[in-house]
């Protein structure tokens, strides 16, 4: 068994996340055996339970993996914040998608939380003279946790980003429903691209890299990411797909190519469903609301056995931008679109991409110091 699923499996039986004792509150009435007196008093969450509720949120999906988030736990409560030097800037221009990417974490703060028997309640923005700080949650105990609310967080640690093509997702008509049942539609819209624009979505996908083709620091970066000395970020070969895997996937920025055996080479081409997430306006506030809704997405789409690609690289020139934002019906700004699709279900899944350590991305400041800021 994975580590992380172990460690999950075990915080489950040791009772860390157990199923609340039945209460509408947080506050307690508490005697002092001494003097007798009545005080009120709220329950926190523990602080090791808070570490691991991180630890498992920060499996969620970064652009290059690059994980651009730092966590302060203090007094039972959260800070997340923006790490502006993690933004991968030559892909990344303005720090968008690292901003989407910390609205993934935050996402899956919740459901890990959740899990635990806890109601993350998040302030976003809280500060209005420091952006980089994204959120402040605090915890109140849940009265139940549901089975699904536990398969949701079951679904962080068995999601990954699959590059390789897809089969048709055949359950796709009934899973539409469900999706859109469980997506914020204040904080993006979700636009399914019938198939018949699929040709014009791989011509605004070549085009994507043909612009790019001469822009020596996006390579350097894309290099950079997916080197393989890095044990604790980016993108490893094992995530990545080879020349042969990549000629059945229409639609995909081209990384530096894996040396993988050829894979999955039952599914002829691509099949996959494509959407697109779209924002009402381009702040840093909508590319965070958008990246709770990719997880909320891609945990949903993992729920239904489908597999999932997150694909940014026609969002990063206006030129492309603005075909996907004509696919979409003209309005709003398309941020990301994701391939969803089955893959034949005899195949061993990839390994985890890498992780930052816990002490790099969690400063504890109630009990010991682990970290910085
Ligand atoms: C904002 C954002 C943009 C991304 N863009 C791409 C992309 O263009 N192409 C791609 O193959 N993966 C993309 N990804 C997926 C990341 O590379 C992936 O989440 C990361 O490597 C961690 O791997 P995992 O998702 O398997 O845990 C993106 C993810 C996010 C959150």
């Amino acid at each position: 068994m994975h580590p992380r699923r172990e460690q999950w499996k075990r915080l489950r039986e040791v009772g860390d996340f157990r199923p609340c004792r039945p209460a509408d509150t947080d506050l307690w009435l508490k005697q002092d055996s001494g003097s007798g007196v009545l005080t009120m008093t709220k329950t926190v969450i523990d602080p090791g339970v808070m570490a691991s509720v991180v630890e498992l949120a920060c499996r969620a999906p970064s652009v290059h993996n690059s994980q651009p988030w730092h966590w302060v736990a203090e007094g039972g409560e959260l800070r997340l914040f923006f790490e502006p030097h993690r933004v991968p800037h030559a892909t990344d221009l303005t720090g968008r998608e690292a901003a989407i990417s910390c609205g993934a974490v935050l996402d899956h703060l919740v459901v890990a939380a959740a899990a635990a028997g806890w109601q993350a309640n998040i302030a976003r923005f809280p500060n209005p003279n420091d952006l980089d700080h994204l959120a402040t949650v605090n915890f109140s105990p849940m009265p139940f946790i549901t089975e699904a609310v536990r398969a949701r967080a079951d679904a962080i640690v068995r999601r990954r980003t699959d590059r390789l093509p897809f089969a048709v997702p055949s359950a796709f008509s009934a899973f539409e429903p469900v999706l859109r049942s469980t997506v914020d539609a204040e904080k993006a819209t979700l636009a399914v691209l019938p198939e018949s624009v699929r040709p014009q979505l791989a011509e605004a996908s070549r085009l994507t890299e043909s612009l790019r083709r001469y822009d020596s620091s996006y390579h350097a970066e894309l290099q950079w990411w997916t080197a393989p000395f890095e044990a604790s970020d980016g993108i490893p070969y094992s995530a990545l797909a080879s020349d042969s895997e990549l000629d059945r996937v229409d639609i995909a920025r081209k990384f530096p190519t894996g040396d993988n055996p050829d894979q999955r080479p039952e599914v002829d081409r691509d099949h996959s469903v494509i959407m697109v997430l779209s924002t009402y306006e381009d702040s840093r506030r909508a590319a965070l609301g958008c990246g709770e809704v990719l997880s909320d997405v891609l945990l949903e789409a993992t729920m239904a056995g489908l597999a999932t690609c997150t694909l940014s690289h026609m969002t990063e020139l206006e030129d492309s931008r603005n075909l996907i934002r004509g696919l979409t019906g003209g309005s709003g700004y398309p941020q990301l679109l994701i391939r969803i699709g089955e893959v034949p279900p005899s195949r061993d899944q990839p390994p985890p991409t890498p992780r930052r350590p816990l002490s790099d991305v969690l400063d504890s400041r109630d009990a010991t110091r682990v970290g910085r800021r």
